[in-house]
């Protein structure tokens, strides 16, 4: 039997991620994929620059990816609870 990999994935293309920590190790290889597969991705990040950077970084990969920067400090409710305001703000699903 294969192994699984990305290539075992269909498009993406009408769905919605929120990946933290988007910025660095597992949530930039997730966002990097998933961005492949042409999912939007919400790069939940605490840090705005470390998060323009991975997105830049990305799109130099990926030149279509669908990205969107978002603040969240998951250490802080009261930054989770404005994050998902937020979202829903300008997401349908
Ligand atoms: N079970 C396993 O086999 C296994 C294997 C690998 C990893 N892990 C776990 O998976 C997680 C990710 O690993 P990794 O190697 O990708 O870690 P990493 O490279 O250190 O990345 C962590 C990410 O989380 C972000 N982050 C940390 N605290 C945050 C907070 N309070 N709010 C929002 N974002 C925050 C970091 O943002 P900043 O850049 O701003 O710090 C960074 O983007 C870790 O918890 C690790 O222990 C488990």
């Amino acid at each position: 039997m294969e192994n699984w990999s990305m290539k075992n994935v269909g498009s993406l293309s009408n769905k919605t991620v929120i990946v933290t920590g988007a910025n660095a190790g597992l949530g930039y290889e997730a966002t990097l994929a998933l961005a492949k597969k042409d999912a939007t991705v919400v790069m939940a990040c605490r840090n705005a620059e470390k998060a323009e950077k991975a997105k830049q970084a990305i799109l130099q990969k990926a030149p279509k990816a669908k990205l969107e920067i978002m603040t969240l400090d998951l250490s802080s409710l009261k930054s989770v609870h404005t994050f998902a305001n937020n979202f829903l703000l300008k997401h349908k699903r």
